[in-house]
């Protein structure tokens, strides 16, 4: 069972607690993990910071423990390369940097399986999903307890240094995380290759662990370098790429404008006879960061040429939701 507690700061309320990962801790990993909780947990690379990606609260809560200023695409850990197949849709050479290098520190991002459960929060908008297969037991120990995908970007607060033991976890994190299994040090402590296959060539978007020649050995084709001529770049970490919805957007919005629809935040709505969605009625940012990119495309979706936007407090995860917010609204290209 989870043992030595740690800090209990005021701005979440729950203690995080160390525990050396036996049988017991694991089942109550897991069910933290259902239960919408955040794990942090030893990878053959770095911690993670982990929450059901199947669960769009989860993963806001994942964005606001890290205090990160914007949204970027998370990292699904899944069990093996079939349970991933059920989530994104593998090309051939996606296919075989799987079968070569799973489980391992590879990152394989993948089209989004139409009607995934997967959380669109975990794709920050994009149509595309990263996956990988952990090779460490504690990680696959976590996955089998919980029976979920694990959405996990390295446990670290944004703009540190990524976390290689749980102590490091502790520091970033004590108070924001529900649970750190304890693994001792990660074996790499270098991030995954992160490698797009969307398209017909493949896309280094982050070299890691497992070098270009290794990927191009098993793939049978040609890895372009995202800093060369990549013929499309994704990785939101290296450029803009963003979901953009056709309507336009209105920001600070207090009133309704003919033919708008609203996306809505708080108690107080102006009168409106368009289409509505509101974020989240009590003011839950982390409720808002969880709706904002399925409520943005159902409203784009009624069809309305603007989207009128209410204010939202740049506070906290109000931060990144107004980034999004916008990058949605600025002209395009
Ligand atoms: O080794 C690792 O990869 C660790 C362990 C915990 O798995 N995770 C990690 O996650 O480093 P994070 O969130 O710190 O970095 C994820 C990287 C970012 O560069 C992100 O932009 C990219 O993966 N990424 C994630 N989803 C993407 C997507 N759909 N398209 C393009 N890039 C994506
Ligand atoms: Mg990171």
């Amino acid at each position: 069972m989870p043992n030595a507690g740690d800090s209990k700061p005021p701005e979440t309320g729950f203690r995080t607690l160390f525990s050396t990962p036996d049988a017991e801790a694991l089942a109550a990993a897991g069910q933290l993990i259902r239960d919408g909780a955040l794990v942090a947990f030893p990878t053959e690379t770095v911690y993670g910071l982990g929450a059901d990606a199947s669960n769009a609260t989860a993963v806001a809560r994942i964005f606001a423990a890290k205090g990160r200023p914007h949204f970027n695409p998370l990292i699904v850990h899944v069990q093996d390369r079939h349970r991933a197949a059920q989530f994104g849709v593998f090309s051939e050479p996606a296919t075989r940097l799987a079968a070569r290098f799973w489980p391992g520190p590879l990152t394989i991002v993948v089209m989004r399986q139409p009607d995934t459960t997967i959380a669109e929060l975990v794709s920050a908008g994009l149509p595309t999903l990263a996956l990988r297969v952990p090779d460490h037991p504690v990680a696959q120990a976590l996955l089998a307890a919980a029976g979920r995908p694990l959405a996990a970007p390295s446990a670290n607060r944004s703009g540190h240094v990524s976390a290689t033991s749980a102590r490091h976890v502790a520091d970033d994190l004590a108070g924001r995380v529900a649970l750190i299994l304890d693994g001792g040090a990660t074996a790499h402590g270098l991030e995954s290759t992160v490698v797009d296959a969307t398209g017909d060539d493949l896309v280094l978007l982050r070299p890691g662990a497992i070098s270009i020649a290794d990927l191009e050995a098993a793939s049978g084709r040609t890895v372009l370098r995202f800093d060369g001529d990549a013929r499309r770049p994704h990785s939101p970490g290296q450029l803009e790429s963003h979901y953009a919805p056709r309507a336009a957007i209105r920001l600070d919005a207090t009133d309704v404008r003919d033919g708008e629809a609203l996306l809505a935040f708080g108690a107080q709505l102006p009168a409106t006879a368009g289409a509505v969605l509101n974020l989240s009625a009590t003011g839950d940012l982390i409720e808002a960061a969880a709706n904002l990119f399925a409520a943005l495309r159902t409203l784009d979706a009624t069809g309305a040429p603007t989207i009128a936007v209410m204010p939202i407090p740049n506070v906290g995860l109000g931060e990144a939701i107004n980034d999004r917010l916008q990058r949605a609204a600025a002209p395009r290209a």
